[in-house]
This record gives C-alpha cells, sequence and structure tokens, in this order.
C-alpha cells in the first residue's frame, strides 16, 4: 500500500462519523470534459498540471453496491472479473487505503455501467466515483461533497468530478499534499444543452489515458504548451457557462480537445486515439457548422466522439448521425 495516500485517506476519515450498514449502495454519473485534463505533477496523488471543467452525463454512469467480506471479489456488469487482471488489481490496491477504516479485509463490489467501459466514455471516473460514495454509504462516514471529491481523485483523477452533477470545475490546486486539489460543482443549469455520443468503436482502448498521459507528458514537445492553452481555454469555458454563450462554450471545448489530440499525437512512439472515422465524423461536423448548425465535437482518451448542441437542433442532429445516444444532463440526474 502506498503510505502517502494512506495518510491522505487517514486525514481525511479523522473526523468522520460511523454507522456501518451491510451494503453500502451509490450512483455516480461520468463526466466529459469541456477542457481537459491532461498531464499530472503528482503520479501518486493523481494531481493534475491543469484546472479542468466537465460536465456530468445525468443518469449515464455508475451504480455500485458494496459489502464487507474476507476477500476481494468484483463483479462487473454482472460478471466475476479474474482477480488477477489489471482491472481488479487497480481496484483492489484502491480498497487498501480503506481496509483498516472499514474493519474488513476485502470488499464484494459489484458495479453496473450503463456506458461502455473503457471506450474513451469515462467509465473509470464514474466507477471510481461510485465506489467512494457507496464507501461513504456503507460506513456512514457522512463526508462532504469536498472529501469525497479528494478521496475519488485518488482512484482516477477525472472521479473527483463525477461526485456532482452538472457542471463541475476541478481547481488544479498549488499544495503538494494535494489538499487544495478537489472539485466543485458550478451553479449554473442549462436544461437546453444536450450531449450525443457517438460510438466509433467499442472495443477496448490499446493504451489507457492513464499510460498514455504519463508518455505524452515525457515524451510530446508540444506538451509544454498545454498548460497555457488549457488555462486560456478554461477561462472562456467558464465566462461561456456564466452568460450561456453555446458558440463561445462549444468552440472552445473543441478547440481545447483538438489541442488535446494534436499534444498526443506528438508522443514518441506517436499516439493517436483518432481512427479514420473519427476524422471523418469531426468533417462532417464542420460542414454542419457550415450549414448554421450550431454542434461542436469534443473527444477524450478514445475514438469515440461526443457531440454538443442545444435542443433546438436534436432533429437535424438525429437526421445526421443515425446512432447518436442523446443525453440531456440537466433533465436525467435523478432519474
Ligand atoms: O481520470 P483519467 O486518468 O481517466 O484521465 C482522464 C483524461 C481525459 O478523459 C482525457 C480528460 C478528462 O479531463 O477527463
Amino acid at each position: 500500500m502506498n503510505d502517502i495516500q494512506y495518510q491522505f485517506v487517514k486525514k481525511i476519515l479523522s473526523t468522520s462519523s460511523h454507522s456501518a450498514k451491510e451494503v453500502g449502495r451509490a450512483f455516480a454519473p461520468s463526466n466529459i470534459a469541456l477542457c481537459k485534463y491532461w498531464g499530472k505533477r503528482d503520479e501518486v496523488l493523481n494531481l493534475p498540471v491543469n484546472s479542468s471543467i466537465s460536465i456530468s452525463l445525468g443518469n449515464k454512469g455508475s451504480f455500485t453496491e458494496i459489502k464487507r467480506s474476507n476477500k476481494d471479489t468484483f463483479i462487473l456488469n454482472d460478471e466475476i472479473i479474474d482477480n488477477q487482471t489489471a482491472f481488479s488489481c487497480r481496484l483492489s490496491k484502491f480498497l487498501d487505503l480503506f481496509r483498516s477504516h472499514c474493519r474488513a479485509p476485502g470488499f464484494e463490489v459489484r458495479t453496473k455501467n450503463n456506458i461502455p467501459t473503457s471506450a474513451g466514455l469515462a467509465s473509470s471516473a464514474s466507477g471510481f466515483a461510485a465506489l467512494v460514495l457507496a464507501l461513504n454509504d456503507l460506513t456512514g462516514w457522512e463526508l462532504n461533497n469536498k472529501d469525497l471529491s479528494l478521496l475519488a481523485r485518488l482512484g482516477s483523477g477525472s472521479a473527483s468530478r463525477s461526485i456532482y452533477n452538472g457542471f463541475v470545475i476541478w481547481n488544479a490546486g498549488k499544495n503538494i499534499d494535494g489538499s487544495d486539489s478537489y472539485s466543485q460543482s458550478i451553479d449554473v443549469k442549462w436544461p437546453e444543452i444536450r450531449i450525443g455520443i457517438i460510438k466509433i468503436d467499442e472495443s477496448e482502448k490499446k493504451i489507457s489515458s492513464r499510460d498514455a498521459m504519463k508518455k505524452c507528458v515525457a515524451t510530446s514537445k508540444k506538451y509544454n504548451f498545454w498548460p497555457s492553452f488549457a488555462a486560456e481555454h478554461l477561462c472562456k469555458i467558464q465566462n461561456s457557462i456564466i452568460v450561456k454563450d453555446f458558440d463561445m462554450l462549444g468552440s472552445t471545448a473543441e478547440k481545447n480537445a483538438l489541442k488535446m489530440h494534436e499534444v498526443i499525437r506528438d508522443t514518441i512512439p506517436r499516439i493517436d486515439f483518432f481512427t479514420s472515422e473519427t476524422y471523418q465524423c469531426l468533417e462532417r461536423i464542420k460542414s454542419l457548422r457550415s450549414n448554421n448548425v450550431s454542434v461542436y465535437a469534443t473527444v477524450d482518451a478514445g475514438p469515440n466522439i461526443k457531440v454538443l448542441f442545444l435542443e433546438n437542433e436534436l432533429k437535424v442532429i438525429c437526421k445526421e448521425f443515425k446512432k447518436v445516444e442523446i443525453i440531456n444532463p440537466f433533465g436525467e440526474m435523478n432519474a
């Protein structure tokens, strides 16, 4: 177990209350970054180089149930996961941080994702956030959102944002212990916003975002420019949310995603998450815009595209992208 992480968790849990239940249950939404987190200033504590902003995906995410047990068992979408897989090892390592606080040598964790796992649709974000929320339910810690976000961040950076619905900002923070690196909700509701998920390829990624991030920071010559671009995009996106300027929001989010992928492609050896279909789809989105349709794309560490648009363009988007899955981030939060 990593001692730095353990001490971080111990400090957060030192003032928490206890009223143990038999089963802890929670849901956390997936989220899509409008200004991406790319690069860590601390690998162990998952501390980011830059602040990021996301929008949560309403009722699309992870449902988790957790029970104490004498060994770890992970059941994902009704299938028992072999204990030797990278997935199980990562979860067990994360749970090591909580065993003594839960008085449990092991846990049975059952998770159902209603988003494709590992296809660039941020299932690790909702997965770790739901796990922390379920632990909080199991133990009766009654942690506040800041502490829940700090704990989820240890599992996966983007999980720190999945504690909340709606727009979320994750402040990178400056402290070396990570105590100021957590997410907060942005108190703006924008019910007309829609997200369309265009699945290009749902198979397991060749490289995880975690590994790609590490390699990119270490070898991409373009990475040096990323923090200043991200800071500029963050500021524009924050303002566009406050004044509800959709074109400013969408165009900046698209620029941000394309910039991140440009930086990633400069990694040695080259990493390109886009497939030829991703490029074609981005062109279609551009041509829709030239026909006055206000639609913008964002892409995470995978080939799949998420389009951002307002409710009034729904028909056009569904006609253009036959298999698009529409998400109403503000309408489906409590479903
Ligand atoms: O939290 P991680 O390690 O899965 O990294 C997420 C990275 C991106 O999805 C590409 C960007 C982001 O901010 O979510």
